[in-house]
């Protein structure tokens, strides 16, 4: 058995962990943390879990963690992580960290958009955990910095396409649409019941700091730097999102082309799912599991593809794929406790 340890548990992102956990065959849930429910059942942060994870919440310390687990995921907000990975890594203890402490190689880029990196040198060797572009550096990886849900949804279907100079680099937008659930359980006005329910807003215009963890993976898939704009909406939903990208192809191609050039890269991935011609995918498709759906069209009076992909922000966008990442790391079947059924409505 893997024996796992999950800070931030109480949160949406690590409820999600210890909701995929709990039924993965070969994993062991040795502690959870929180701060604000040290000593409280996790059944009783959330009584859907009644019965099915009574363990309760601990405040952090290394002494919990120390011959006790052999994967750590870091579930908390941004700079939190940067403290305490060091500190499980010098114990041989294996990291899947969630926030966006460890995604960036550059690191100066990191300091720019979030904050000052006290653990730099350890970012610059960690691997970026999207799973089906870096699996084989993952499989040898002690330490995963999990991608953000926008920038999942964003590069699946794009970097296949950049890989292979087949569209304009100088030449693609995009605009997501996330469920609520994406920021987080906290409580803030912007996410106030009354803020969204049925309304639609944009925030964060060209400006949301996922934009350079974008840039920096298409910039190393397309061997050149790449810029893009970017704008995400909040909408009225607990979770999902859907991501509409356009670009210039560089060359005029069919959309059958551009079809069999995706499902050929994704070939043996089981979690990335092309759609048939005219079908578009729906966030309702891939709610609860890690799948991330792939729909296509080519404008052809003006060269350009339009690309739509959606994944469940909780689990292809944070707990799911921090799993599959486990699994690779620790030489199993990447599907390992992640092959739900999805919803048929
Ligand atoms: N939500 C998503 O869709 C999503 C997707 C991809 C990545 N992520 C990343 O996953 C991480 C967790 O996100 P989340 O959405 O689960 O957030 P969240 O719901 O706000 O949960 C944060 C967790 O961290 C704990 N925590 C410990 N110290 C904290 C501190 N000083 N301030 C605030 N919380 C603290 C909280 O519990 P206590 O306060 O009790 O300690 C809670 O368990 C973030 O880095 C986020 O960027 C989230």
């Amino acid at each position: 058995m893997i024996r796992v340890g999950i800070l931030g548990a109480t949160g949406y992102a690590g409820a999600e962990l210890v909701r995929i956990l709990r039924g993965h065959p070969d994993v062991e849930i040795a502690v959870i943390t929180s701060r604000q429910y040290a000593g409280v059942s996790f059944s009783d942060v959330y009584p859907a879990m009644r019965g099915i994870m009574d363990m309760p919440c601990r405040e952090y310390h290394i002494d919990h963690f120390v011959n006790q687990v052999d994967v750590v995921f870091t579930a908390l907000p941004h700079k939190l992580p940067m403290s305490v990975v060091p500190e499980l890594m010098a114990h041989q203890i294996k990291v899947v960290d969630l926030s966006a402490d460890f995604r960036f190689r550059n690191v100066p880029v990191y300091e720019k958009h979030y904050q000052h990196h006290t653990a730099g040198k350890l970012s610059e060797s960690a691997v970026y955990g999207l799973s089906e572009i870096h699996a084989e550096k993952i499989r040898t990886a002690s330490l995963i910095g999990n991608p953000g849900c926008y920038p999942t949804s964003l590069l699946l279907p794009l970097i296949p396409l950049i890989a292979h100079k087949m569209v304009k680099t100088g030449s693609i937008i995009a605009d997501a649409k996330s469920g609520v659930s994406g920021a987080g359980r906290s409580i803030s006005l912007g996410t106030h019941f009354c803020e969204v329910n049925e309304s639609f807003k944009a925030y964060k215009v060209a400006d949301h700091r996922h934009i350079p963890e974008m840039e920096e993976n298409l910039s190393i898939a397309a061997k050149e730097p790449v810029q893009i704009t970017f704008v995400p909406h909040l909408v009225p939903m607990t979770r999902g999102m859907l991501t509409t990208i356009y670009a210039e192809l560089c060359q005029p191609a069919s959309e059958n082309d551009i079809r069999e050039h995706l499902e050929s890269y994704y070939h043996d991935r089981y979690f990335i799912r092309i759609c048939r011609e005219g079908i578009f995918p729906d966030v309702s498709h891939v709610k609860t599991t890690n799948f991330c759906d792939i729909g296509l069209k080519v404008d052809k009076r003006n060269n350009r593809i339009v690309l739509v992909s959606v994944i469940d922000n909780l689990v292809k966008g944070a707990a799911g794929q921090a799993v599959q990442n486990m699994n690779l790391m620790m030489g199993l079947d990447e599907r390992t406790g992640l092959d739900s059924v999805p919803l048929p409505v």
